[in-house]
């Protein structure tokens, strides 16, 4: 496989669950959805909550199996294993999870020790000794005193905790790392901290990340390229300087308006449409966008590219950068 090729290419993934008390009715929580992550590169995952960024990460992760798509990871379809059978492959260490809340995601009755190598000997099929020796090793990386390597999690502070799940999630050797708003259960004063921990790692090993946050000013400084996502669609992707400097599309706008010091901010208004059997040719966003007109309501925008082909939107109306200093350098039209 040649070195450019992305360690996760995801065609066209859809999660549909059935709606209680309402038969044959389905939320879809993930619709149609396609995205690539290159060795190394960091992509973020943006979005308001409830548009469907868990369901897809815990597809990536499989920790549930898609209604339908291909997961590729490294050439293979991780989705046509069912997710049970999945657990047990080799591959499941390669892409590891750390998960929001570092109190709900860790065993009570485990050390810390225990956590952390109990990854590592499911998935590698390592001895004892071995898995402790790794548990010392990332123990490490993550700065977490040996000491503390014995403790149970109500012995741990909030950030301590954080770090047993990072270290966990390290331990089997992932080359993907997948987090799902990994500070936002912290204290805003240790938050910082374990940020800078995770962006150093994933510098220091090589790890590709997929990093979801309702921050945008953390994912602005920590990704190089983003995903917006709007009621299971991905309405907008491109490198994360162009997105958050030039949004295309009016979700985005909206969403970036809200950094604070990026000038005037603009509040959305209108009914949330469904995610219950959306009809498939209007636009998601069209109860609540300021530039709707009747196109919107008889044709679902796709995503489509601007000139240059790295930035991508779903808006029939996208505004597209008015001047990238690339299209600029090159002659191109703006
Ligand atoms: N197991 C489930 N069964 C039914 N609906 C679900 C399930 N998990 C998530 N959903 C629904 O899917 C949508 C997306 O949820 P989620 O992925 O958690 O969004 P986010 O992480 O962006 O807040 C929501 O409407 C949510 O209610
Ligand atoms: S396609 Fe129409 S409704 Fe949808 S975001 Fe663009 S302008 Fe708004
Ligand atoms: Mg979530």
């Amino acid at each position: 496989m040649p070195d450019h090729a992305p360690l996760l290419q995801v065609e066209r993934l859809s999660k549909r669950f059935p709606v209680a008390g309402r038969r044959g009715a389905l939320l879809h929580a993930v619709d149609d959805v396609s995205l690539h992550i290159a060795p190394g590169e960091s992509l973020g995952l943006v979005g308001e909550s409830g548009c469907g960024k868990s369901t897809l990460v815990r597809l990536l992760a499989r920790l549930m199996d898609a209604s339908e798509g291909r997961i590729l990871f490294n050439g293979e379809d991780l989705a046509a294993l069912p997710a049970r059978q999945f657990a047990r492959t080799p591959q499941r260490g390669a892409i590891q999870m750390v998960f929001q809340d570092p109190t709900d995601s860790l065993n009570p009755r485990y050390t810390a020790r225990d956590t952390i190598a109990e990854p590592c000997r499911l998935l590698s099929g390592v001895d004892a000794r071995t898995a402790n020796e790794r548990v010392d090793e990332v123990a490490a990386q993550v700065g977490l005193p040996p000491e503390l390597l014995q403790r149970f999690p109500h012995q741990l502070s909030g950030g301590q905790k954080a770090r047993v799940g990072i270290a966990r999630a390290l331990a089997p050797r992932p080359r993907l790392l997948i987090l799902d708003e990994p500070t936002a259960a912290l204290d805003v004063s240790v938050q910082a901290v374990v940020l800078q921990l995770l962006d150093r790692l994933r510098r220091d090993l090589g790890l590709s990340t997929l990093f979801v946050s309702h921050d945008l000013n953390v994912v602005r400084l920590l990704t190089e390229r983003v995903a917006v996502m709007y009621l299971g669609r991905i309405v907008e992707t491109g490198p994360s300087s162009s997105v958050f400097d030039h949004p295309a599309h009016p979700y985005t706008q909206a969403l970036v308006s809200a950094i604070p010091g990026l000038g005037p901010r603009i509040r959305l208004e209108g009914e949330v449409q469904s995610p219950i059997d959306p009809p498939p040719q209007v636009c998601r966003f069209a109860s609540r966008c300021t530039a709707v007109h009747d196109r919107c309501r008889r044709e679902a925008p796709t995503l489509h590219a601007d000139g240059l082909a790295i930035h991508q939107a779903a808006c029939h109306v996208a505004r597209w950068p008015a001047r990238f200093p690339v299209q600029a350098a090159a002659g191109l039209p703006a």
